[in-house]
Protein backbone atom coordinates (compact mmCIF):
# COMPACT_ATOMS: atom_id res chain seq x y z
CA UNK A 1 0.00 0.00 0.00
CA UNK A 2 1.09 3.90 -0.94
CA UNK A 3 2.40 6.07 2.03
CA UNK A 4 1.39 9.79 2.01
CA UNK A 5 2.68 11.97 4.43
CA UNK A 6 1.05 15.03 6.19
CA UNK A 7 3.10 17.61 6.99
CA UNK A 8 1.04 20.51 8.31
CA UNK A 9 -2.45 20.54 9.61
CA UNK A 10 -5.15 19.41 7.32
CA UNK A 11 -8.85 18.86 7.51
CA UNK A 12 -10.09 15.14 8.71
CA UNK A 13 -12.08 15.09 5.05
CA UNK A 14 -8.65 15.12 3.30
CA UNK A 15 -7.20 12.38 5.54
CA UNK A 16 -10.10 9.75 4.82
CA UNK A 17 -9.55 10.08 0.98
CA UNK A 18 -6.28 9.53 1.45
CA UNK A 19 -6.95 6.93 3.83
CA UNK A 20 -9.24 5.18 0.80
CA UNK A 21 -5.67 4.06 -0.95
CA UNK A 22 -2.86 4.51 1.43
CA UNK A 23 -1.21 4.72 5.00
CA UNK A 24 -1.61 8.39 6.25
CA UNK A 25 0.81 9.90 8.29
CA UNK A 26 0.09 12.58 10.04
CA UNK A 27 3.27 14.64 11.65
CA UNK A 28 3.31 18.29 11.89
CA UNK A 29 5.66 20.49 13.03
CA UNK A 30 8.62 18.51 11.88
CA UNK A 31 12.53 20.38 11.56
CA UNK A 32 13.97 20.35 7.96
CA UNK A 33 16.22 17.88 8.66
CA UNK A 34 13.57 15.04 10.04
CA UNK A 35 11.71 15.65 7.10
CA UNK A 36 14.95 14.94 4.98
CA UNK A 37 15.22 11.83 7.19
CA UNK A 38 11.73 10.24 6.55
CA UNK A 39 10.55 11.32 3.35
CA UNK A 40 12.50 8.68 1.69
CA UNK A 41 9.53 6.09 2.82
CA UNK A 42 6.52 8.29 1.28
CA UNK A 43 4.80 8.34 -2.30
CA UNK A 44 3.17 11.40 -1.26
CA UNK A 45 3.26 15.06 0.63
CA UNK A 46 0.54 16.60 1.61
CA UNK A 47 0.86 20.61 3.00
CA UNK A 48 0.07 23.92 3.67
CA UNK A 49 2.21 26.83 3.71
CA UNK A 50 3.77 25.78 6.92
CA UNK A 51 6.27 23.24 5.12
CA UNK A 52 9.08 24.33 3.12
CA UNK A 53 9.84 21.66 0.31
CA UNK A 54 13.46 22.49 -0.49
CA UNK A 55 15.48 20.60 -2.62
CA UNK A 56 17.34 18.71 -0.16
CA UNK A 57 13.84 16.62 1.14
CA UNK A 58 13.18 16.22 -2.83
CA UNK A 59 16.26 14.89 -3.32
CA UNK A 60 15.53 12.57 -0.15
CA UNK A 61 11.85 12.19 -1.32
CA UNK A 62 13.26 8.69 -3.31
CA UNK A 63 9.69 7.50 -3.97
CA UNK A 64 7.79 10.68 -4.01
CA UNK A 65 5.28 11.09 -7.07
CA UNK A 66 3.38 14.19 -6.02
CA UNK A 67 3.54 16.59 -4.02
CA UNK A 68 0.31 17.83 -2.84
CA UNK A 69 -0.43 21.95 -1.66
CA UNK A 70 -3.70 22.33 0.52
CA UNK A 71 -4.08 26.09 -0.94
CA UNK A 72 -3.04 28.37 -4.05
CA UNK A 73 0.26 29.49 -3.58
CA UNK A 74 3.54 27.01 -4.82
CA UNK A 75 6.16 29.11 -3.62
CA UNK A 76 7.05 27.12 -0.41
CA UNK A 77 7.86 23.88 -3.21
CA UNK A 78 11.02 24.00 -5.15
CA UNK A 79 8.83 23.19 -8.41
CA UNK A 80 12.04 23.07 -11.04
CA UNK A 81 13.38 20.48 -8.62
CA UNK A 82 10.16 18.39 -7.96
CA UNK A 83 10.06 18.81 -12.16
CA UNK A 84 13.50 17.93 -12.68
CA UNK A 85 12.91 14.67 -10.35
CA UNK A 86 9.09 14.26 -12.66
CA UNK A 87 7.14 14.60 -9.33
CA UNK A 88 3.74 16.56 -10.19
CA UNK A 89 3.06 19.27 -8.14
CA UNK A 90 -0.52 19.92 -7.72
CA UNK A 91 -2.27 22.86 -5.79
CA UNK A 92 -6.30 24.06 -5.17
CA UNK A 93 -6.58 26.74 -7.50
CA UNK A 94 -9.97 27.74 -6.34
CA UNK A 95 -10.70 26.53 -2.73
CA UNK A 96 -10.18 29.04 -1.24
CA UNK A 97 -10.76 32.25 -3.41
CA UNK A 98 -13.91 33.56 -1.90
CA UNK A 99 -11.95 33.13 1.63
CA UNK A 100 -9.10 35.07 0.63
CA UNK A 101 -11.00 37.37 -1.30
CA UNK A 102 -13.57 38.21 2.09
CA UNK A 103 -10.47 38.51 3.96
CA UNK A 104 -9.47 41.39 2.14
CA UNK A 105 -12.45 43.14 2.21
CA UNK A 106 -12.68 42.72 5.71
CA UNK A 107 -9.33 44.16 6.36
CA UNK A 108 -10.25 47.11 4.01
CA UNK A 109 -13.53 47.80 6.28
CA UNK A 110 -11.62 47.40 9.33
CA UNK A 111 -8.49 49.18 8.32
CA UNK A 112 -11.47 52.53 7.55
CA UNK A 113 -13.36 52.30 10.85
CA UNK A 114 -10.54 51.11 12.75
CA UNK A 115 -12.67 48.14 13.89
CA UNK A 116 -9.54 46.69 15.67
CA UNK A 117 -8.38 48.97 18.04
CA UNK A 118 -11.98 50.39 18.62
CA UNK A 119 -12.58 46.46 19.75
CA UNK A 120 -9.61 46.26 21.90
CA UNK A 121 -10.34 50.10 23.99
CA UNK A 122 -13.81 48.85 25.04
CA UNK A 123 -12.29 45.95 25.92
CA UNK A 124 -9.86 47.76 27.83
CA UNK A 125 -13.24 49.54 29.65
CA UNK A 126 -13.23 52.28 27.65
CA UNK A 127 -15.52 54.60 25.86
CA UNK A 128 -13.42 56.38 23.29
CA UNK A 129 -15.64 57.42 20.49
CA UNK A 130 -13.45 60.49 19.42
CA UNK A 131 -10.26 58.34 18.14
CA UNK A 132 -11.97 56.23 15.81
CA UNK A 133 -13.40 58.44 12.70
CA UNK A 134 -13.32 56.72 9.99
CA UNK A 135 -13.85 56.94 6.50
CA UNK A 136 -16.45 55.64 3.90
CA UNK A 137 -15.59 53.58 1.04
CA UNK A 138 -18.57 54.28 -1.09
CA UNK A 139 -17.48 55.99 -4.40
CA UNK A 140 -13.74 56.25 -3.63
CA UNK A 141 -11.66 54.47 -5.42
CA UNK A 142 -10.24 50.65 -5.15
CA UNK A 143 -6.99 50.24 -6.96
CA UNK A 144 -6.53 46.20 -7.60
CA UNK A 145 -3.31 44.86 -8.29
CA UNK A 146 -3.28 41.55 -9.96
CA UNK A 147 -6.85 41.00 -11.51
CA UNK A 148 -6.94 37.08 -11.41
CA UNK A 149 -9.48 34.59 -9.49
CA UNK A 150 -8.98 36.42 -6.09
CA UNK A 151 -8.80 40.20 -7.51
CA UNK A 152 -11.80 39.96 -9.46
CA UNK A 153 -13.94 38.84 -6.88
CA UNK A 154 -12.89 41.54 -4.59
CA UNK A 155 -13.50 43.81 -7.41
CA UNK A 156 -17.32 42.14 -7.98
CA UNK A 157 -18.10 43.02 -4.71
CA UNK A 158 -16.38 46.26 -4.06
CA UNK A 159 -18.66 47.37 -7.27
CA UNK A 160 -21.11 46.42 -5.37
CA UNK A 161 -20.61 48.99 -2.78
CA UNK A 162 -20.56 51.70 -4.58
CA UNK A 163 -16.26 52.06 -5.24
CA UNK A 164 -15.12 52.96 -8.84
CA UNK A 165 -12.23 50.25 -10.12
CA UNK A 166 -8.86 50.85 -10.90
CA UNK A 167 -6.43 47.60 -11.71
CA UNK A 168 -3.47 46.27 -13.43
CA UNK A 169 -2.25 43.22 -13.88
CA UNK A 170 0.17 42.92 -17.23
CA UNK A 171 -1.58 39.67 -18.46
CA UNK A 172 -5.01 40.48 -18.17
CA UNK A 173 -7.05 41.75 -21.37
CA UNK A 174 -8.83 45.26 -20.99
CA UNK A 175 -12.13 43.16 -21.87
CA UNK A 176 -12.08 40.67 -19.56
CA UNK A 177 -11.50 44.15 -16.49
CA UNK A 178 -13.85 45.74 -18.50
CA UNK A 179 -16.67 42.67 -17.45
CA UNK A 180 -15.53 42.97 -14.19
CA UNK A 181 -16.04 47.02 -13.81
CA UNK A 182 -12.43 48.06 -13.95
CA UNK A 183 -10.87 50.01 -15.85
CA UNK A 184 -7.26 48.69 -16.68
CA UNK A 185 -4.47 51.06 -16.51
CA UNK A 186 -0.98 51.06 -15.86
CA UNK A 187 0.63 51.13 -11.87
CA UNK A 188 1.65 54.36 -11.73
CA UNK A 189 -1.41 56.25 -12.32
CA UNK A 190 -3.48 53.29 -10.17
CA UNK A 191 -0.99 54.25 -7.13
CA UNK A 192 -1.67 57.81 -7.54
CA UNK A 193 -5.36 58.13 -7.79
CA UNK A 194 -6.76 55.22 -5.67
CA UNK A 195 -7.82 55.65 -2.05
CA UNK A 196 -7.80 51.69 -1.25
CA UNK A 197 -5.31 49.35 -2.82
CA UNK A 198 -5.16 45.53 -2.64
CA UNK A 199 -2.52 43.09 -3.73
CA UNK A 200 -3.67 39.72 -5.11
CA UNK A 201 -0.55 38.88 -7.45
CA UNK A 202 1.61 35.97 -6.93
CA UNK A 203 5.27 37.08 -5.02
CA UNK A 204 7.72 36.73 -8.42
CA UNK A 205 11.21 37.87 -9.13
CA UNK A 206 8.72 41.40 -11.08
CA UNK A 207 6.53 41.53 -7.72
CA UNK A 208 9.35 41.51 -5.32
CA UNK A 209 9.00 44.82 -2.78
CA UNK A 210 6.92 46.05 -5.71
CA UNK A 211 5.95 48.58 -3.29
CA UNK A 212 8.85 50.10 -2.24
CA UNK A 213 9.47 53.29 -1.26
CA UNK A 214 9.48 55.24 -4.17
CA UNK A 215 6.22 53.36 -4.78
CA UNK A 216 4.61 54.53 -1.03
CA UNK A 217 5.57 58.19 -1.73
CA UNK A 218 3.35 58.27 -4.98
CA UNK A 219 0.24 57.40 -3.07
CA UNK A 220 -2.32 59.87 -1.73
CA UNK A 221 -1.76 60.42 2.11
CA UNK A 222 -5.14 59.42 2.83
CA UNK A 223 -4.69 56.08 0.75
CA UNK A 224 -4.81 52.57 2.97
CA UNK A 225 -3.32 49.60 1.56
CA UNK A 226 -4.08 45.54 1.64
CA UNK A 227 -1.90 42.89 1.49
CA UNK A 228 -3.34 39.16 1.84
CA UNK A 229 -1.34 38.26 -1.20
CA UNK A 230 1.95 37.20 -0.42
CA UNK A 231 4.36 39.00 2.25
CA UNK A 232 7.68 40.67 0.60
CA UNK A 233 5.76 42.41 -2.43
CA UNK A 234 5.76 45.15 -0.07
CA UNK A 235 8.70 46.31 0.82
CA UNK A 236 7.76 45.58 5.09
CA UNK A 237 10.53 48.23 6.16
CA UNK A 238 9.88 51.41 4.11
CA UNK A 239 5.76 50.84 4.64
CA UNK A 240 6.35 51.16 8.64
CA UNK A 241 8.60 54.48 7.41
CA UNK A 242 5.76 55.60 5.26
CA UNK A 243 2.84 54.94 8.05
CA UNK A 244 5.32 56.64 10.65
CA UNK A 245 5.41 59.69 8.32
CA UNK A 246 2.20 60.03 7.72
CA UNK A 247 2.73 59.21 3.57
CA UNK A 248 -0.22 57.14 3.37
CA UNK A 249 -3.10 56.67 5.97
CA UNK A 250 -3.16 52.92 6.95
CA UNK A 251 -2.12 49.33 5.81
CA UNK A 252 -3.14 46.16 6.92
CA UNK A 253 -1.33 42.90 6.47
CA UNK A 254 -2.23 39.36 6.35
CA UNK A 255 1.02 37.90 4.59
CA UNK A 256 5.11 38.84 5.12
CA UNK A 257 8.37 38.82 4.18
CA UNK A 258 9.08 36.04 6.64
CA UNK A 259 6.09 34.19 8.78
CA UNK A 260 5.46 33.85 11.90
CA UNK A 261 6.33 37.64 11.73
CA UNK A 262 9.48 38.03 14.18
CA UNK A 263 11.09 41.22 15.80
CA UNK A 264 9.50 44.16 13.30
CA UNK A 265 8.85 47.75 12.84
CA UNK A 266 5.35 47.14 11.86
CA UNK A 267 4.17 46.17 15.21
CA UNK A 268 5.16 49.30 16.85
CA UNK A 269 2.68 51.29 15.18
CA UNK A 270 -0.90 52.26 15.81
CA UNK A 271 -4.45 52.06 14.79
CA UNK A 272 -3.14 53.09 11.39
CA UNK A 273 -1.61 49.49 10.86
CA UNK A 274 -3.88 46.26 11.24
CA UNK A 275 -2.02 42.54 11.08
CA UNK A 276 -2.82 38.66 10.43
CA UNK A 277 -1.45 35.65 11.36
CA UNK A 278 -2.32 34.70 7.01
CA UNK A 279 -5.71 34.11 8.15
CA UNK A 280 -6.25 34.41 4.34
CA UNK A 281 -7.27 30.78 3.72
CA UNK A 282 -8.50 30.10 7.35
CA UNK A 283 -12.64 29.57 6.83
CA UNK A 284 -14.02 26.23 7.86
CA UNK A 285 -15.56 26.14 3.89
CA UNK A 286 -11.97 26.86 2.43
CA UNK A 287 -10.03 24.16 4.42
CA UNK A 288 -12.40 21.60 3.50
CA UNK A 289 -12.57 22.32 -0.09
CA UNK A 290 -8.60 22.81 -0.10
CA UNK A 291 -8.26 19.28 1.26
CA UNK A 292 -10.98 17.40 -0.51
CA UNK A 293 -9.32 19.39 -3.71
CA UNK A 294 -6.10 17.92 -3.08
CA UNK A 295 -6.49 14.72 -1.48
CA UNK A 296 -8.28 13.52 -4.48
CA UNK A 297 -5.50 14.83 -6.89
CA UNK A 298 -3.14 12.48 -4.80
CA UNK A 299 -5.21 9.24 -4.48
CA UNK A 300 -5.62 9.85 -8.30
CA UNK A 301 -2.06 9.99 -8.97
CA UNK A 302 -0.98 7.07 -6.74
CA UNK A 303 -3.76 5.04 -8.06
CA UNK A 304 -2.08 6.05 -11.51
CA UNK A 305 -4.74 8.73 -12.95
CA UNK A 306 -3.77 11.86 -13.93
CA UNK A 307 -4.09 14.92 -11.58
CA UNK A 308 -6.40 18.41 -12.98
CA UNK A 309 -4.66 20.89 -10.85
CA UNK A 310 -1.04 19.99 -11.79
CA UNK A 311 1.05 23.46 -11.76
CA UNK A 312 4.35 21.81 -13.40
CA UNK A 313 1.42 19.94 -16.43
CA UNK A 314 1.05 23.00 -18.46
CA UNK A 315 -2.18 22.53 -20.39
CA UNK A 316 -3.24 19.65 -18.41
CA UNK A 317 -6.68 21.16 -16.87
CA UNK A 318 -9.29 18.75 -15.94
CA UNK A 319 -11.75 19.63 -19.01
CA UNK A 320 -9.07 19.39 -21.48
CA UNK A 321 -7.87 16.25 -19.76
CA UNK A 322 -10.85 14.19 -20.12
CA UNK A 323 -11.22 14.95 -23.93
CA UNK A 324 -7.81 14.70 -25.15
CA UNK A 325 -6.96 11.37 -22.69
CA UNK A 326 -7.37 8.85 -25.41
CA UNK A 327 -5.51 10.83 -27.92
CA UNK A 328 -2.57 11.26 -25.48
CA UNK A 329 -2.42 7.71 -25.16
CA UNK A 330 -1.76 7.72 -29.37
CA UNK A 331 0.42 10.44 -29.05
CA UNK A 332 2.56 8.32 -26.52
CA UNK A 333 2.48 5.81 -28.74
CA UNK A 334 3.52 7.32 -32.14
CA UNK A 335 6.21 9.28 -29.75
CA UNK A 336 7.44 5.59 -28.94
CA UNK A 337 7.49 4.62 -32.25
CA UNK A 338 8.75 7.89 -34.36
CA UNK A 339 11.81 7.69 -31.89
CA UNK A 340 12.92 4.66 -32.40
CA UNK A 341 12.53 4.63 -36.34
CA UNK A 342 14.02 7.75 -36.15
CA UNK A 343 16.84 6.23 -33.92
CA UNK A 344 18.50 7.77 -31.09
CA UNK A 345 19.82 11.55 -30.79
CA UNK A 346 16.48 13.30 -32.22
CA UNK A 347 16.95 16.71 -32.95
CA UNK A 348 13.40 17.67 -34.58
CA UNK A 349 10.07 16.37 -33.87
CA UNK A 350 7.21 18.11 -35.58
CA UNK A 351 3.71 16.86 -33.71
CA UNK A 352 0.29 18.25 -36.44
CA UNK A 353 -2.68 17.74 -35.47
CA UNK A 354 -5.11 16.98 -38.51
CA UNK A 355 -8.88 16.78 -38.92
CA UNK A 356 -11.43 17.38 -36.14
CA UNK A 357 -8.35 17.18 -33.76
CA UNK A 358 -6.97 19.96 -35.00
CA UNK A 359 -9.19 22.33 -33.35
CA UNK A 360 -7.53 20.68 -30.20
CA UNK A 361 -5.07 22.39 -27.86
CA UNK A 362 -1.73 20.97 -28.70
CA UNK A 363 -0.10 21.06 -25.69
CA UNK A 364 -0.86 18.04 -23.79
CA UNK A 365 -0.87 16.10 -27.21
CA UNK A 366 3.19 17.57 -27.43
CA UNK A 367 3.89 17.09 -23.78
CA UNK A 368 2.51 12.91 -24.46
CA UNK A 369 4.43 12.98 -27.70
CA UNK A 370 7.69 13.73 -26.18
CA UNK A 371 6.87 11.32 -23.36
CA UNK A 372 6.92 8.43 -25.85
CA UNK A 373 9.87 10.24 -27.64
CA UNK A 374 12.05 9.79 -25.06
CA UNK A 375 10.70 6.90 -23.43
CA UNK A 376 13.63 4.58 -24.89
CA UNK A 377 16.32 7.34 -23.20
CA UNK A 378 14.70 7.32 -19.78
CA UNK A 379 12.38 4.79 -19.74
CA UNK A 380 9.99 5.24 -16.20
CA UNK A 381 12.16 8.26 -15.39
CA UNK A 382 9.67 10.21 -18.21
CA UNK A 383 6.69 11.44 -17.25
CA UNK A 384 3.87 14.04 -18.26
CA UNK A 385 5.90 16.31 -15.39
CA UNK A 386 9.35 16.18 -16.96
CA UNK A 387 9.10 15.52 -20.67
CA UNK A 388 9.17 18.95 -21.85
CA UNK A 389 12.13 19.72 -19.42
CA UNK A 390 13.77 16.68 -20.44
CA UNK A 391 13.02 16.98 -24.27
CA UNK A 392 14.94 21.06 -23.84
CA UNK A 393 17.80 19.45 -22.24
CA UNK A 394 18.15 17.50 -24.77
CA UNK A 395 18.17 20.14 -27.28
CA UNK A 396 15.06 18.19 -29.23
CA UNK A 397 13.25 21.41 -31.34
CA UNK A 398 9.31 20.73 -31.05
CA UNK A 399 7.31 22.34 -33.76
CA UNK A 400 3.49 22.03 -33.56
CA UNK A 401 1.57 22.52 -36.77
CA UNK A 402 -2.63 21.85 -37.76
CA UNK A 403 -3.96 21.27 -40.46
CA UNK A 404 -7.66 20.73 -40.29
CA UNK A 405 -8.31 19.65 -44.53
CA UNK A 406 -6.69 16.58 -43.78
CA UNK A 407 -9.83 14.41 -43.66
CA UNK A 408 -8.80 10.71 -44.22
CA UNK A 409 -10.04 9.85 -40.54
CA UNK A 410 -12.32 12.02 -37.94
CA UNK A 411 -9.04 13.09 -36.21
CA UNK A 412 -5.50 12.14 -36.27
CA UNK A 413 -1.67 13.29 -35.09
CA UNK A 414 0.98 12.77 -37.33
CA UNK A 415 4.51 12.94 -35.95
CA UNK A 416 7.93 13.82 -37.82
CA UNK A 417 11.33 13.01 -36.26
CA UNK A 418 14.63 14.09 -37.25
CA UNK A 419 17.39 11.72 -35.60
CA UNK A 420 20.74 9.63 -36.48
CA UNK A 421 18.28 7.12 -38.82
CA UNK A 422 17.04 10.31 -40.76
CA UNK A 423 13.37 11.77 -40.87
CA UNK A 424 11.31 9.27 -39.99
CA UNK A 425 6.96 10.07 -39.86
CA UNK A 426 4.12 7.94 -38.51
CA UNK A 427 0.38 9.08 -38.06
CA UNK A 428 -2.05 6.93 -36.35
CA UNK A 429 -5.88 7.58 -35.79
CA UNK A 430 -8.45 6.44 -32.68
CA UNK A 431 -11.15 4.42 -34.01
CA UNK A 432 -14.89 4.62 -32.80
CA UNK A 433 -13.95 1.75 -29.95
CA UNK A 434 -10.79 4.15 -28.86
CA UNK A 435 -8.77 1.45 -30.18
CA UNK A 436 -4.93 3.07 -31.77
CA UNK A 437 -4.32 2.62 -35.38
CA UNK A 438 -1.36 3.30 -37.28
CA UNK A 439 -2.35 4.85 -40.53
CA UNK A 440 0.75 6.01 -42.31
CA UNK A 441 4.36 4.96 -42.11
CA UNK A 442 6.95 7.47 -43.81
CA UNK A 443 4.21 8.34 -46.17
CA UNK A 444 2.61 4.97 -47.15
CA UNK A 445 -1.17 4.35 -45.96
CA UNK A 446 -1.62 1.44 -43.56
CA UNK A 447 -3.94 0.44 -41.58
CA UNK A 448 -2.67 -1.86 -38.54
CA UNK A 449 -2.94 -1.59 -34.36
CA UNK A 450 0.23 -1.09 -32.61
CA UNK A 451 1.71 -4.25 -31.06
CA UNK A 452 4.27 -4.89 -28.63
CA UNK A 453 7.35 -6.20 -31.13
CA UNK A 454 7.17 -4.60 -35.15
CA UNK A 455 9.44 -4.77 -37.77
CA UNK A 456 9.51 -1.90 -40.45
CA UNK A 457 11.08 -2.28 -43.90
CA UNK A 458 11.35 -0.42 -46.53
CA UNK A 459 11.36 -2.07 -50.32
CA UNK A 460 10.79 -2.28 -53.56
CA UNK A 461 7.50 -4.13 -54.11
CA UNK A 462 8.12 -7.02 -56.19
CA UNK A 463 7.11 -10.77 -56.25
CA UNK A 464 8.54 -12.76 -53.62
CA UNK A 465 9.87 -10.25 -51.19
CA UNK A 466 7.19 -11.17 -48.77
CA UNK A 467 7.98 -14.54 -49.01
CA UNK A 468 11.83 -14.23 -48.41
CA UNK A 469 11.02 -12.21 -45.48
CA UNK A 470 8.40 -14.76 -44.09
CA UNK A 471 11.42 -17.61 -44.44
CA UNK A 472 14.03 -15.71 -42.95
CA UNK A 473 12.15 -14.48 -39.80
CA UNK A 474 11.16 -18.61 -39.18
CA UNK A 475 15.16 -19.88 -39.85
CA UNK A 476 15.12 -17.36 -36.87
CA UNK A 477 12.08 -19.17 -35.42
CA UNK A 478 10.53 -15.76 -35.39
CA UNK A 479 6.05 -16.09 -35.43
CA UNK A 480 4.36 -13.03 -37.57
CA UNK A 481 1.21 -12.55 -35.74
CA UNK A 482 0.02 -10.17 -38.53
CA UNK A 483 1.51 -8.04 -41.96
CA UNK A 484 0.49 -5.63 -44.23
CA UNK A 485 1.95 -4.12 -46.54
CA UNK A 486 1.72 0.05 -47.74
CA UNK A 487 2.35 1.02 -51.20
CA UNK A 488 1.79 4.33 -53.23
CA UNK A 489 2.33 2.98 -56.64
CA UNK A 490 2.39 -0.89 -57.91
CA UNK A 491 5.78 -2.15 -57.64
CA UNK A 492 7.07 1.25 -56.82
CA UNK A 493 8.84 2.07 -53.20
CA UNK A 494 6.87 0.08 -50.54
CA UNK A 495 6.54 -0.54 -46.73
CA UNK A 496 5.80 -3.51 -44.63
CA UNK A 497 4.64 -3.78 -41.04
CA UNK A 498 5.05 -6.99 -39.36
CA UNK A 499 3.40 -7.34 -35.95
CA UNK A 500 5.95 -9.99 -33.94
CA UNK A 501 5.10 -12.50 -31.07
CA UNK A 502 8.69 -12.23 -29.69
CA UNK A 503 11.71 -9.41 -29.87
CA UNK A 504 13.59 -9.75 -32.98
CA UNK A 505 17.03 -11.84 -32.08
CA UNK A 506 20.17 -10.11 -32.20
CA UNK A 507 21.71 -9.84 -35.48
CA UNK A 508 18.77 -10.73 -37.47
CA UNK A 509 18.26 -6.86 -38.86
CA UNK A 510 21.60 -6.70 -40.98
CA UNK A 511 20.55 -10.13 -42.51
CA UNK A 512 17.08 -8.75 -43.35
CA UNK A 513 18.59 -5.65 -45.03
CA UNK A 514 20.66 -7.98 -47.08
CA UNK A 515 17.38 -9.39 -49.02
CA UNK A 516 17.07 -8.24 -52.19
CA UNK A 517 14.76 -5.82 -52.89
CA UNK A 518 14.78 -4.24 -49.06
CA UNK A 519 16.27 -1.07 -48.59
CA UNK A 520 15.92 -0.59 -45.00
CA UNK A 521 14.44 -2.66 -42.06
CA UNK A 522 13.36 -1.37 -38.46
CA UNK A 523 12.82 -3.01 -35.40
CA UNK A 524 10.32 -1.03 -32.81
CA UNK A 525 9.61 -2.27 -29.04
CA UNK A 526 6.25 -0.49 -27.58
P1 LIG B 1 -4.50 34.03 -9.74
O1 LIG B 1 -3.41 33.29 -10.43
O2 LIG B 1 -5.91 33.70 -10.08
O3 LIG B 1 -4.29 35.60 -10.00
C1 LIG B 1 -3.04 36.22 -9.92
C2 LIG B 1 -3.06 37.41 -10.87
O4 LIG B 1 -1.86 38.15 -10.70
C3 LIG B 1 -3.13 36.99 -12.34
O5 LIG B 1 -4.22 37.58 -12.99
C4 LIG B 1 -1.81 37.49 -12.90
O6 LIG B 1 -1.93 37.92 -14.24
C5 LIG B 1 -1.49 38.64 -11.97
N1 LIG B 1 -0.09 39.05 -11.99
C6 LIG B 1 1.02 38.28 -12.22
N2 LIG B 1 2.12 39.07 -12.19
C7 LIG B 1 1.68 40.33 -11.94
C8 LIG B 1 2.35 41.58 -11.81
N3 LIG B 1 3.67 41.68 -11.95
N4 LIG B 1 1.60 42.67 -11.55
C9 LIG B 1 0.26 42.58 -11.43
N5 LIG B 1 -0.43 41.45 -11.57
C10 LIG B 1 0.29 40.32 -11.82
O7 LIG B 1 -4.23 33.87 -8.19
P2 LIG B 1 -5.25 34.06 -6.99
O8 LIG B 1 -5.86 32.75 -6.67
O9 LIG B 1 -6.12 35.21 -7.27
O10 LIG B 1 -4.21 34.39 -5.81
C11 LIG B 1 -3.60 35.66 -5.71
C12 LIG B 1 -2.57 35.68 -4.61
O11 LIG B 1 -3.18 35.43 -3.34
C13 LIG B 1 -1.48 34.62 -4.72
O12 LIG B 1 -0.24 35.20 -4.36
C14 LIG B 1 -1.85 33.58 -3.67
O13 LIG B 1 -0.75 32.84 -3.23
C15 LIG B 1 -2.41 34.48 -2.60
N6 LIG B 1 -3.30 33.83 -1.63
C16 LIG B 1 -3.17 34.20 -0.33
C17 LIG B 1 -4.02 33.65 0.61
C18 LIG B 1 -3.87 34.01 2.04
O14 LIG B 1 -4.10 33.17 2.89
N7 LIG B 1 -3.54 35.22 2.38
C19 LIG B 1 -5.00 32.73 0.22
C20 LIG B 1 -5.12 32.40 -1.11
C21 LIG B 1 -4.26 32.96 -2.04
C1 LIG C 1 -2.62 29.99 -0.22
O1 LIG C 1 -1.69 30.26 -1.00
O2 LIG C 1 -3.53 29.21 -0.52
C2 LIG C 1 -2.63 30.67 1.11
O3 LIG C 1 -1.41 31.13 1.47
C3 LIG C 1 -3.42 29.99 2.14
C4 LIG C 1 -2.77 28.97 3.05
O4 LIG C 1 -2.45 27.88 2.62
O5 LIG C 1 -2.67 29.24 4.22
Amino acid sequence: MSKVLVSDPIDQAGIDILSQVATVDVKTNLKPEELVQIIGDYDALMIRSGTRVTKEIIEAGTQLKIIGRAGVGVDNVDVPAATRKGIVVVNSPEGNTIAAAEHALAMMLSLSRYIPDANASVKRGEWDRKSFIGAEVYKKTLGVIGLGKIGSHVATVAKAMGMKLLAYDPFISTERAEQIGCQLVELDLLVQQADYITLHMPKTPETTHLIDAKMLAKMKPTARIVNCARGGIIDEEALAVALKEGQIAGAALDVFESEPLGESSLRALGKEIILTPHLGASTTEAQVNVAIDVAEQIRDVLLGLPARSAVNIPGLGPDILEELKPYMQLAETLGKLVGQLAGGRVELLNVRLQGELATNKSQPLVIASLKGLLYQALRERVNYVNATLEAKERGIRVIETRDAAIKDYAGSLHLEATGSLGTHSVTGALLGDGEIRLTNIDGFPVNVPPSQHMLFTLHRDMPGIIGKLGSLLGSFNVNIASMQVGRKIVRGDAVMVLSLDDPLPEGILSEIKKVAGIRDAYTVTL
